[in-house]
């Protein structure tokens, strides 16, 4: 079942010409939307944009699935360790499939490891882990496709300690890396130390990785079926093959945002996901937009500045939060309203206090009809204030659907990029950050970038009160 993209709120006819899309406008990109197409198809045979083929690695799913089932059989938790790219495809995963309360569900009902992300660098959070984990029964995953990310290394150091003083040289059975095939410090501990590991493969960056072992791994050891995923994304690989923009739907999103952004002002992109499980979607979204689009050099070397702000947003809750604001303040952003057809569960809503109108009128419905009603309720008064606004939506929350959006919005971004004339796939802007950090902590060859600091102009006393 495919999933479906619907953006008639996206159009003039809807929303009127200020803020909507006219069919010529789409059409008068169509010449540059062709030579992209071929673009991206020549480097795909090339073997130069690779997540591209990722839905097609019967290899790889083996040798995972096969070590998925001995970390699920011998561990009672599964710690990830990784950040950015290394952390949100997975948690996406795990947060879409899995049951909300997965980690406090009882043993049986849950049949495979709790599982942890730490994918931030809090002491707090660091500390308490050992609150909830017995490092004896626990599986530690570090993912890192560079291998120096200060981040993840530094917990590497935190659990290595922990290991070392709990398990001796039992350790190297409780690690697995994913990280690159040749490069990085964690290769060659893995290599050196014969340590298991997984490849992140060459030339698909960490937003763009959740098809690889990256998001797969983690998803296997909880249970979630990744042939079913990678068949779903095999599946938008097909209908992403087409070159006519309107029978494809990642190449017309990119279109409409690209002119939404670049013409009519809307340099905010919102995601608003109607289902709590997909709302780790919005958040994955969230890295893969900004990182790859927001860039200051275009790919001649022209200082451009591009990219939309991307927000994730959930209904209903932010409709008593962000939604006064999406309906009346500036209008520069594009909704995309994120929702599944149907709910795993349907609750219907008791029958009391019928003398009360004001409760009386939801008796006799379900939790899902209100959901619905709410999700066509803020459609509507969208569209009423002119609001673009467009929706992808689900036939259910399953495998198959989760690798279609996946891989929808990865082709959406690599178009993207392209129509902004960047490159998509780099991220020179985080480097800059993550240099700075290597200074001031002393990393051999950084110390021109802890002087940059240390000299950097002093804070005015009086703008701090
Ligand atoms: O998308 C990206 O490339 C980044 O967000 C990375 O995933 C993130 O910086 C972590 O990098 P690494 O996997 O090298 O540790």
């Amino acid at each position: 079942m495919k999933i479906k993209y619907n953006f008639n709120n996206l159009m003039s006819d809807n929303i009127g010409e200020g803020s909507g899309v006219s069919e010529e406008e789409i059409d008068s990109l169509s010449g540059r939307c062709k030579e992209i197409d071929s673009n991206l198809k020549k480097m795909r045979k090339e073997g130069k944009i690779h997540f591209f083929d990722l839905p097609y690695q019967e290899n790889v799913v083996k040798d995972i699935k096969d070590y998925a089932g001995t970390v699920a059989d011998k561990f009672e938790n599964l710690v990830i360790l990784g950040i950015g790219g290394s952390a949100l495809g997975g948690i996406a995963l795990h947060k879409a499939l899995n049951h909300p309360y997965y980690n406090i569900l009882s043993k049986d009902k849950r049949k495979t490891p709790r599982i942890f992300f730490l994918d931030n660098i809090d002491p707090d959070t660091h500390s308490a882990i050992f609150d909830i984990i017995d490092v004896r029964t626990s599986c530690f995953t570090f993912i890192s496709k560079s291998g120096s990310t200060a981040e993840t290394n530094a917990q590497f150091l935190i659990f290595m300690g922990k290991l070392k003083e709990i398990l001796g040289n039992e350790l190297k059975d409780h690690i697995v890396f994913i990280t690159d095939k040749e490069k990085g410090n964690f290769r060659k501990i893995a290599d050196d130390e014969g340590i298991k590991s997984f490849i992140i493969p060459d030339g698909v960056g960490g937003r763009f990785s959740v098809l690889t072992p990256v998001g797969l791994l983690p998803a296997a050891v909880v249970g979630i079926d990744i042939e079913k995923l990678l068949e779903g994304a095999a599946l938008m690989d097909k209908i992403c093959e087409k070159q006519n923009i309107w029978e494809n739907p990642a190449y017309m999103n990119a279109v409409l945002h690209y002119i939404l952004d670049t013409k009519k002002g809307k340099n905010i992109s919102v995601m608003m996901s109607y289902s709590d499980a997909l709302f780790g979607i919005a958040d994955w979204y969230r890295q893969l937009w900004a990182e790859s689009l927001g860039k200051k050099y275009s790919t001649d070397g022209e200082i451009v500045h591009v990219g939309q702000t991307p927000v994730k947003a959930l209904g209903v809750t932010d409709q008593h939060s962000q939604l006064q604001l999406y309906n009346e303040g500036p209008n520069d952003k594009i909704i995309t309203l994120l929702g599944t057809e149907k709910f795993n569960s349907e609750i219907m809503l008791g029958s009391f206090y019928q003398n009360i109108e004001g409760i009386s009128y939801l008796s006799g419905h379900s939790l899902n009809e209100l959901l619905f009603a709410e999700l066509t309720a803020t459609e509507t008064a969208l569209t009423k204030n002119n609001r673009p606004n467009c929706s992808i939506i689900l036939p259910e929350i399953n495998e198959l659907a989760l690798g279609q959006i996946f891989f929808m919005l990865e082709v959406q971004t690599a178009f993207s990029g392209c129509l902004y004339n960047i490159n998509p796939f780099d991220q020179p802007g985080v480097e800059m950050g993550k240099q700075f950090a290597y200074g001031l902590l002393g990393r051999k060859g950084f110390g021109d970038k802890k002087a940059e600091i240390e000299n950097r102009k002093k804070k005015n006393e009086k703008y701090i009160i």
